[in-house]
């Protein structure tokens, strides 16, 4: 069986949930590689909604076995609180389920503080992070004193390390940001309270992805974010601060990238974004209100209203070259249903020409001005159809249209928030 790769191919929050929910089914392992509980997936099933943060949606199936890769940065507080709420909701979340790499960075109490001391002091140019700690965690693995799962298992060097890392962060909350000081040892022993119900979970991952795959076992790579909040290769400095494109499944999770055989784009019928940052289909108009509203497009981590706009498919051009999509699943179509007509962004206009894929030099994408194709609404309920021939023609135009514009193959459509409301192609 192949491995599958999902990921999200606009600005996140394209109901990744959902889709991995769907496809866990035919999956023995399910692992996420990056990005940490800035993500939020929420999954309905049988009319009941559970939202989840950090831990694999995956873990809601129970032949599953879900693993925390080494690009993912775990707040090691809400791991806790979603084993609780997982737990308390009668699933099977042991260890024998569930597995964190050794070497996975942690997020402190003092990054959180510090991304919403930075974000507060930041006056036009907010990036509008989720507060959750992700980007000064990854400055810490990046500057190498990060603290790791399997740093856990040793006192003096939890110690050491936030020691370490306080000595100059402490600096930067007197004097720059006007907050107290931390004290290190508090800060280590707090964390080593954790330690024990944690430890037991931390485990070699890249020893468990070879050996499932040796038993011919399937694996499929959660992402998180979308790829336009990619670090490298998103709208910089408006992004996130991991790797979201697929092939950061191989280096984040330590498996080879021939491992990666399917890459399954999540696309959302219309675009939303969560933050600052540019947006050239984004409706400040009443159809941006009626997206909003009847997608309840409200951030599932932070509950910020997200900002709606019009399908772009040169985002989605660029999406299928960075990841090599093989198939895309195409998600919330009900939501269009009652527009007289949908636009599809199909190329961007700038500086007098004509732009297939967006243009690369920081900050032009603000500049930017979508040309539109328009195409017929529909007024018809689609929320219980299950087969493609089924669907009303002008929804099955709007669907080839954007098969022809990306040039990928769209092969599961989401008609409703229910793990059964997909037509599978
Ligand atoms: P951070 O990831 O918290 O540092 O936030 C950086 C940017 O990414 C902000 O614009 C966030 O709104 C956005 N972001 C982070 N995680 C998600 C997500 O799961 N969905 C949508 N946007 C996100």
């Amino acid at each position: 069986m192949p491995n599958t790769v999902i990921i999200g191919a606009q600005w996140g929050d394209e109901g990744k949930g959902k889709i991995v929910d769907l496809l866990s089914r035919q999956s023995q392992v399910i692992v996420r590689f990056q990005g940490g509980n800035n993500a939020g997936h929420t999954i309905s099933v049988a009319g009941k909604k559970t939202i989840l943060h950090l831990i694999p949606s995956g873990i809601l199936h129970p032949s599953a076995v879900c693993y925390i890769g080494n690009g993912v940065v775990l707040d090691p507080f809400v791991f806790i609180e979603e084993l609780t709420t997982l737990a308390s909701s009668g699933i099977d979340v042991s260890p024998k389920r569930l597995g964190i790499s050794a070497k996975t960075q942690l997020i402190l109490p003092y990054h959180k503080i510090l991304d919403q001391a930075r974000e507060g002091l930041r006056n036009k140019d907010k990036i509008g992070t989720t507060g959750r700690g992700i980007g000064p965690c990854y400055e810490d693995k990046a500057a190498r004193i990060g603290l790791r799962a399997s740093d856990l298992q040793d006192k003096d060097l939890v110690l050491r390390k936030i020691v370490r890392a306080l000595s100059e962060k402490n600096i930067l909350f007197t004097h720059l940001y006007g907050l107290n000081a931390i004290d290190p040892e508090q800060c280590a022993k707090e964390i080593l309270e954790l330690a024990p119900k944690i430890l037991p979970y931390v485990t070699d991952v890249e020893a468990h992805l070879a050996a499932a795959e040796a038993q011919g076992q399937n694996i499929l790579f959660e992402g998180a974010q979308g790829i336009h909040l990619d670090i490298d290769h998103g709208t910089y400095p408006f992004v996130t601060s991991s790797n979201t494109v697929a092939a950061n499944a191989a280096t984040g999770t330590g498996i080879g990238p021939k491992r990666l055989h399917n890459i399954l784009g999540i696309v959302k019928a219309y675009t939303t974004r969560v933050g600052a940052g540019a947006f050239p289909t984004e409706l400040s108009d009443q159809y941006g209100q009626m997206l909003q509203s009847a997608g309840h497009e409200f951030g599932a981590t932070t509950g910020r209203p997200r900002r709606c706009g019009w399908l772009d498919t040169v985002i989605l051009r660029a999406s299928a070259r960075l990841n090599d999509l093989t198939s895309i699943a195409l998600t919330k179509l009900d939501v269009l249903r009652g527009f007289p007509k949908i636009k599809i962004c199909t190329a961007y206009e700038y500086n007098g020409s004509r732009l297939e894929y967006p243009p690369q030099k920081e900050g032009s994408l603000f500049l930017v001005k979508p040309i539109y194709e328009e195409v017929e609404g529909f007024t018809e309920d689609i929320t219980n159809m299950q087969n493609y021939n089924a669907l009303p023609s002008t929804v099955k135009r709007y669907i080839e249209r954007i098969e022809e514009l990306i040039g990928v193959p769209i092969a599961y459509i989401s008609v409703g928030p229910d793990r059964e409301q997909t037509i599978v192609r």
